[in-house]
């Protein structure tokens, strides 16, 4: 069966790990966008789905091939859904995630157990072309609670500190495979693959 290329437009290399696992053994092969040089778009929107699009649209413009992006990030409910969609900038410009992780938890340290309450968000899009006018659109949330005591060492971002409730551990503690299966970024996948006829 001869795969369909898609690129994706992200150098996240957690992202881009997992957004692998969960396609091998399907009908797409994935190209990271840096085998076509694609200068990385400012994500100027401010939504998941207006930065999604500006990211798909601008790696679409460097090649032939149909583009997948995702705009994800962790949302605290009572710090009015922060980071959001400055979640890999949240301590600035060119944070790592380190730096990110620990402004959180600085945030969330005094709240009560009760005001933990967080998800992550993440918002898919399939671009045929940079000028098509109908992308195909996805969403998936997993819900969860920040906790102030960072644990395990898998994934990346902000994983060490959420807290999975029907796992009782961490995003950073689960296997790759049950991360993928539970996940934002798994179900939003899930869900645009089930969509894509191309
Ligand atoms: P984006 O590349 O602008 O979409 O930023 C996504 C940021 O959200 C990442 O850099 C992480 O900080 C955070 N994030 C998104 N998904 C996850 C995840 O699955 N685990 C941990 N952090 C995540």
């Amino acid at each position: 069966m001869e795969k369909q290329q898609i690129v994706l437009a992200s150098n996240n290399p957690g992202k881009v790990r997992e957004i692998n696992a969960c396609l091998a053994g399907t009908r797409f092969h994935i190209r990271p966008q840096s085998e076509f040089n694609v200068i990385e778009a400012e994500e100027t929107g401010l939504t998941f789905i207006e930065n999604a699009l500006l990211k798909a649209r601008n790696a679409a413009r460097y090649t032939q091939f149909p583009v997948i992006a995702d705009d994800s990030g962790i949302e605290v409910i009572a710090l009015k859904g922060r980071p959001g969609i400055y979640s890999a900038r949240y301590a600035g410009p060119g944070a790592s995630d380190a730096d990110n992780l620990s402004k959180l938890i600085e945030e969330i340290r005094p709240l009560p157990e009760a005001e933990r309450t967080a998800r992550f968000v993440c918002v898919m899009v399939f671009l045929r072309h940079a000028d098509d006018p109908t992308p195909v659109i996805s969403q998936g949330v997993w819900d969860g609670l920040v906790i102030d005591e960072p644990r395990g060492l898998d994934g990346f971002g902000y994983d060490p500190m959420f807290y999975v409730p029907t796992h009782n551990c961490t995003s950073a503690e689960l296997s790759p495979a049950i991360k993928n299966k539970l996940s934002h970024r798994g179900q939003a996948l899930d869900n645009l693959i089930k969509q894509i006829k191309v």
